[in-house]
């Protein structure tokens, strides 16, 4: 596994391999792995020739500094798991690499980022979109990997593919829960076992909300009992909302889309959550 840091080395390493017809997938990632991330790398090996995983702590995505400041971080826990996971390349700049000067560039994805996340978090969908846009630019892939669990996230890329002609194909892996249901996550890092046990919570709660919706019951109601299940388990809860994923928009009332997805977020122990499902007919 070749361990770069430098956009150049990379660019040089990637022309050799396309030179001899290699494909090359990509999975961006902010580093802290666990299996959600290997599952990417997983599927990124078995349809390309290389795979080159990021591990970059993207700062302008961020809308706060603490959050910054306090995402984990553990390169060596990192590099092992994905020495195991046989990564061919791990690219992991520094901040100066990646940013010489503040980028002037900003990014707006209205609709899509008006709603869910992009309502609660500024200027955070601007910051994924130039990063990611950099990535594929620097790394040139055949194929770019992003889970299900960051939803809103993956629509906004692949209306970024087609809006600026990136000739990449987009894969979005499902999500990767724990035996108790939690989206496997960074952040779950810093939660306390207590913390983890109330975090399974939102999954439950998605359930919950798929089996009401198909019953009937009004999605106002539905939103009720999810802010009552929150609060018993001292959760804050951010939103939870129905979605039809096809137009990004969200929804009202329940009436069987085939597109639909439930999206919710929350605070355990001050860390903030995501979770989501879609909804098969
Ligand atoms: P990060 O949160 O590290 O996630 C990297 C990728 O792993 C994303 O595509 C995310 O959706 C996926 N992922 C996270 N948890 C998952 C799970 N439980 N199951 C399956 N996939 C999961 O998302 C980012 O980084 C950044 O915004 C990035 C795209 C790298 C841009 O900075």
């Amino acid at each position: 596994m070749l361990f770069i840091k430098k956009i150049e080395d990379l660019k040089a390493v990637l022309t050799t391999k396309r030179g001899v017809g290699k494909t090359v997938g990509l999975v961006p990632t902010m580093g802290a792995l666990h299996q959600g991330h290997l599952s990417l790398m997983e599927r990124s090996s078995q349809e390309n020739d290389c795979t080159v995983v990021s591990i970059f702590v993207n700062p302008i995505q961020f809308n706060n500094s603490q959050d910054l400041d306090n995402y984990p971080s553990n390169m060596v826990a990192d590099v092992k798991m994905l020495e195991a996971a046989k990564v061919d390349i791990v690219f992991a700049p520094a901040r100066q690499e990646v940013y010489p000067k503040s980028p002037l560039t900003r990014m707006t994805f209205s609709p899509l980022d008006s709603i869910l996340e992009g309502a609660f978090r500024d200027n955070h969908f601007s910051g994924v979109g130039v990063v990611v846009s950099k990535l594929f630019n620097i790394v040139g892939p055949n194929k770019a990997y992003f889970g299900q669990k960051d939803l809103q996230q993956y629509l906004i890329i692949k209306q970024l593919v087609t809006d600026l002609n990136f000739p990449i194909e987009l894969v979005c892996a499902p999500i990767v829960r724990d035996d108790n249901g939690l989206a496997l996550s960074s952040r779950n890092q810093r939660l306390s076992d207590k913390g983890i046990k109330q975090a399974t919570v939102l999954s439950r709660i998605l359930k919950m909300a798929e089996q009401k919706a198909k019953e009937g019951v009004p999605l106002t109601q539905i939103k009720k009992d999810a802010a009552e299940l929150c609060t018993d388990n001292n959760v804050q809860l951010e939103y939870i909302e129905f979605i039809d994923t096809g137009e990004f928009c969200l929804l009202k009332e329940y009436k069987g889309y085939h597109n639909l997805a439930i999206c919710i977020a929350g605070y355990v122990e001050d860390i903030r959550l995501i979770d989501n499902i879609l909804i098969q007919e």
